[in-house]
């Protein structure tokens, strides 16, 4: 019988190795935070991004300083991951355009883990997952792929991650680690193990499949709660009544959520709920709240293209000789993530306008937004003076700019109030905006 209590002992006397299959935004900060405390594979099949982290640059920009000192060894060759006795894989998990679960990086992983499968080696999947996936779907094509029996000759964990990118407070060391395994023997060596780098601490989920609903519930229920601010931010916008003053109001009772409206982009939110959506078309359930939530938060990027428009048609602007800028093109605030953003929904919407918008962003990489959108960022600094301007992303950077300043980049010749603010997140003050005189609405 192998024995797999050992691993975690193993691990710190450095006798064996930890892998992270997959090192993006998720698997680089696993990685660079075990790497303090055990020999540490870090596998990707992306070589630009394997020989990016042997120069000590993080696309993210924010492990620099961490890989300059860090002993991960960085490698495109799956056959290293024979020297690992625990394999932690945090590989993307997206949507199709039809937004179905898609789930073959998942697959292909499984099977590089697989072919290159040591025996007595745990495998925890990080990636989100609807209920069931790590079971159903990577466990038996690790089998196949190694010719070895799940339980018997290696055993199999999920633990969701929980990391906000972007966020310095909430790292993957200081958020409380949800594990589990197969079984008791997995379930305690894999707590053990995460909590070598966890300082948290951990959560024993009792099963894989408890463990895979929780990341993706909890994130649902975030998508939920936006959607249902964001229909009260239309009603509000009807009724001629500030959303951020309710907001405000509503948060000085003790049991207030806290959620704003907002556009809702990115890799998590944005996803993991259509992943919860195929789940319970797959059992049959009702999912018509989460599905309801969806198409709300969907819809908001449009509703602002809309507001904008509405605003510029107002003060009878020929839209097609005007400026538009956009602040922020990331999916949220102070992270230069750009994946699924909304913001490229509001920019689609405003063209089909004759509206062709000139975008910055503080965060944001010039060259990915590039390849990824076609778009060519302009520095802050090299703005155009502006009819209209869109803060879509309420970047800190952007908190430093005064109502002084915020003028002076709107055309010379235009009177105040046919500046028009649009000020999504509602970065600046409303006293000050109101008394400036500026056309403005905010969400
Ligand atoms: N980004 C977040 O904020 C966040 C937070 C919590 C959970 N998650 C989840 O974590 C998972 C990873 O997300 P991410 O944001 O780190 O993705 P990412 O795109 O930033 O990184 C994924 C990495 O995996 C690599 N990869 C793809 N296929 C591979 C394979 N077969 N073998 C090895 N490497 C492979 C890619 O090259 C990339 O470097 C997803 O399931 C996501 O939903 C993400």
């Amino acid at each position: 019988m192998i024995n797999f209590q050992n691993i975690c002992e193993e691990l710190i006397t450095k006798k064996e190795k930890l892998a992270l299959v997959g090192l993006g935004y998720v698997g680089l900060p696993i990685a660079v935070e075990f790497a303090k405390y055990v020999q540490v594979i870090g596998f990707d099949i992306d070589q630009k991004r394997v020989d990016s982290y042997h120069d000590g640059i993080d696309v993210t920009q924010e492990l620099c300083e961490e890989l300059k000192k860090t002993t991960i060894e960085f490698t495109t060759d799956p056959s290293k991951l024979k020297e690992a006795k625990f394999i932690i894989v945090a590989v993307p998990t997206p949507v199709k355009e039809n937004n179905e679960p898609d789930l073959t990086l998942l697959e292909d992983a499984s099977k590089i883990i697989g072919e290159n499968l040591s025996i007595g080696t745990i495998v925890v999947f990080e990636s989100t997952v609807y209920p069931g996936v790590t079971e159903t779907i990577c466990m038996p094509i690790i089998e196949q792929t190694s010719h070895l029996k799940c339980g018997i000759d290696w055993k199999i964990g999920y633990s969701p991650e929980r990391i906000n990118p972007g966020d310095r407070i909430h790292t993957f060391s200081s958020i409380c680690k949800i594990v589990s395994g197969m079984d008791i023997e997995s379930a305690t060596e894999i707590q053990k193990i995460y909590n070598i780098a966890v300082k948290a601490g951990t959560f024993l989920a009792s099963s894989i499949k408890t463990a895979e609903a929780i990341k993706l519930i909890e994130n649902s229920q975030r998508d939920v709660n936006i959607a249902f601010m964001n229909e009260i931010a239309k009603i509000c916008n009807q009724l001629n009544v500030d959303t951020s003053e309710i907001v405000e109001g509503m948060n000085t009772k003790w049991n207030a959520l806290g959620f704003q409206p907002g556009m809702v982009g990115g890799h998590c939110i944005g996803v993991d709920s259509y992943y919860l959506l195929e789940l319970a078309k797959n059992l049959k359930c009702d999912s018509s709240i989460l599905l309801q939530s969806r198409q709300m938060n969907e819809s908001m990027a449009t509703y602002i293209a809309d507001i904008a428009f509405r605003k510029l048609l107002k003060i009878k602007k020929d839209v097609k000789k005007i400026t538009v800028l956009i602040w922020g093109i990331t999916f949220k605030e102070n992270c230069s993530d750009i994946r699924n953003s909304k913001v490229i929904d509001l920019i689609n919407r405003l063209k089909t306008y004759h509206i062709e918008p000139v975008i910055t962003d503080a965060c944001a990489n010039s060259k990915d937004v590039q390849e990824a959108y076609g778009i060519k960022l302009v520095p802050f600094d090299d703005l155009p003076l502006a009819d209209c301007i869109i803060i879509a992303v309420a970047h800190s950077a952007y908190k430093s700019i005064t109502m002084e300043k915020l003028l002076k980049m709107f055309k010379d010749e235009l009177p105040n109030n046919e500046k028009v603010l649009i000020d999504v997140k509602s970065l600046y003050n409303k006293d000050e905006l109101c008394t400036s005189g500026i056309c403005f609405w905010r969400l």
